[in-house]
């Protein structure tokens, strides 16, 4: 029994070097941890319970019959994020360049077949050169079995990518088919194909960094929707992430505790400015609004038009949409769209209810947006809303004007409950706009057409510029003072939280891609 448990002490250790220490020691210098290292600040102490540690490569080709690694260059298993269950892979670069293949990708089907089965998130801690090129297409087969289950697993459990090294090639597919993706700053970068393909092909010169670094992908694909300064950092934040979301889709996320009590927010009277065409921070309000210290932003760069994140309202989970005067005047235009889409459709897949704040002048004119199509692109956030069945509520703090009035949220589309401020205004287009178009005979035809035009404007700013006529006909629920806005919904949600509803039966639904 003694030289068995020498074995196994043995063989364990020689898992746990991966790569050896030489490896290990190149992997802290460029400022990484190792594989081991990130479960360990990744989950709850001494939770993590790894599985196949011991399993190995097949392949004999080009000398790789010559060193054999316990563990195939991922460390896969189970563990606990604030006391929930979670499945984690991460992938091991110290070995073979954490290159991924066959035995490698069978642990990471394995951790994800559990993680359906049982109902819990899936967290890929991704650093790896990609497919092992020893392995030839056996390696391309395995990843595409991570594929697959990547598509079975999605609106199932919560999957989460964290980029912590390269990730190249087809490897990028399986992160895009995530949740939620998170890169390390300087030391992560994702591309489809890297600088030396892209300079033989479209003669461009461009760095790694460049070309698919954290900031390219948090500011100018979206790609990302987090980025972290370093390891550490991104492993804490993948905790907090979870902490806003349910263990399924058939769960609700985790409840904080919360005493109702002096709700009102006097701030918030003051906020809007007087001038309607001048800008305010829609961060002003939510902070405002939510409970405190519970924002957590998701493609906080990207888009910055339209804003997306998780926060809680009386210790409920919830995920906000908000339209940003700040910046481009808060319009809805192509990327705003699918940002404001696909945050909608993760919300309504695992039960956490929606609140939009709407301040939008209308969709963006012009013809780069027109011919890259604003038509179908506009229309995700529109159909995101529509098929919502998660409770939905709507605050318009002033312009909602034309279709996209509409799009945020509206009644019309199943929003169940909408609320405006005293500064709201609901129309077609702005009162400037309106007057032009519908009075232009009689401007046009005025002894002094610019006074005429002010009349007319004033006259339909009258009729339209406020939220009564929306009232009226019983669109807006209630005009609130923003003060009240926090009890209100606090009210209005926990009002919703039986909520029951479903889309009609179907195979599946027919999104604008
Ligand atoms: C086998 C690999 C490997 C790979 C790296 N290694 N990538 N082994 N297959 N794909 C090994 C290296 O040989 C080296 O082994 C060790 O990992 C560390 O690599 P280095 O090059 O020394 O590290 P670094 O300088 O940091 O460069 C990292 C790298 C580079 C940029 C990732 O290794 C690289 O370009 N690798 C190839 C990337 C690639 O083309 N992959 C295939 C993509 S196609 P030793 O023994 O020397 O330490 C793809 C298709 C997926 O993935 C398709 C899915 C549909």
């Amino acid at each position: 029994m003694q030289d068995r448990v020498a074995t196994l002490q043995k063989k364990t250790a020689e898992a746990q070097l991966g790569g050896g220490q030489k490896r290990i020691d190149a992997q802290h210098k460029k400022g990484k941890l190792t594989a081991r290292e990130r479960i360990h600040f990744l989950l709850d102490e001494n939770s993590f319970e790894e599985l196949g540690m011991m399993v190995t490569h097949r392949s004999t080709n080009f000398g790789l019959d010559k060193e054999i690694y316990l563990g195939d260059g991922v460390v896969t298993g189970y563990g606990k994020i604030n006391g929930r269950l979670v499945y984690v892979f991460s992938q091991d670069f110290t070995v073979l360049g954490g290159s991924l293949a066959e035995a490698h990708a069978e642990k990471i089907c394995r951790v994800m077949d559990l993680a359906m089965k049982n109902g819990a998130p899936v967290i890929g801690l991704n650093d790896s050169g990609g497919a092992r090129i020893q392995e030839g297409v056996v390696s391309l087969g395995a990843y595409a079995d991570i594929f697959y289950r990547n598509v079975q697993a999605s609106g199932v459990v919560p999957q989460i990518s964290a980029i912590m090294g390269p990730c190249a090639g087809g490897a990028v597919y399986s992160p895009a088919l995530t949740d939620f993706i998170m890169m390390v700053e300087n030391t992560s970068y994702m591309f489809v194909t890297g600088p030396n393909v892209v300079k033989t092909v479209t003669h461009e010169e461009v760095s790694s960094e460049e070309l698919g670094g954290a900031s390219t992908h948090s500011t100018k694909s979206g790609v990302t929707h987090f980025t972290a300064e370093n390891d550490i950092d991104c492993l804490k934040k993948i905790r907090t992430l979870l902490s806003y979301m349910p263990q399924n889709c058939e769960e609700e996320a985790p409840k904080l505790s919360y005493e109702v009590s002096n709700e009102t927010r006097s701030e918030l009277d003051q906020i809007i400015p007087a001038n309607p065409n001048q800008p305010y921070d829609m961060h002003d309000v939510i902070t405002r609004v939510i409970d405190e210290s519970s924002w957590f932003e998701v493609h906080k760069d990207y888009a910055e038009n339209i804003i997306t994140g998780f926060a809680r309202i009386a210790g409920r989970s919830i995920g906000i949409v908000a339209n940003q005067p700040a910046y481009l005047a808060g319009v809805l235009d192509i990327k705003s769209s699918s940002k404001g889409a696909r945050f909608v459709r993760f919300c309504d897949a695992f039960n956490i209810p929606l609140l939009v704040f709407e301040d939008v002048p209308g969709f963006l004119p012009g013809t780069d947006q027109e011919w890259n199509g604003i038509i179908s692109n506009g229309a995700k956030l529109l159909y995101a809303f529509s098929e919502a069945t998660v409770p939905r509520v709507t605050v318009i703090t002033r312009k909602a004007y034309g279709g996209a009035y509409d799009v945020m949220n509206s009644k019309h589309i199943g929003a169940d409950m909408n609320y405006a401020w005293p500064t709201a205004e609901i129309a077609v287009m702005g009162a400037k706009g309106a007057a032009e178009i519908i009075f232009k005979k009689e401007i046009s035809e005025s002894a002094n057409p610019e006074s005429k035009w002010k009349e007319k404007e004033a006259e339909y700013a009258e009729l339209f510029a406020n939220p009564y006529s929306a009232a009226e006909r019983g669109y807006i629920d209630e005009v609130i003072l923003p003060s009240q806005t926090r009890e209100k919904l606090i009210r209005a949600f926990a009002m919703l939280e039986n909520k029951v509803d479903s889309m009609p039966k179907k195979k599946h639904s027919n999104m604008p891609l």
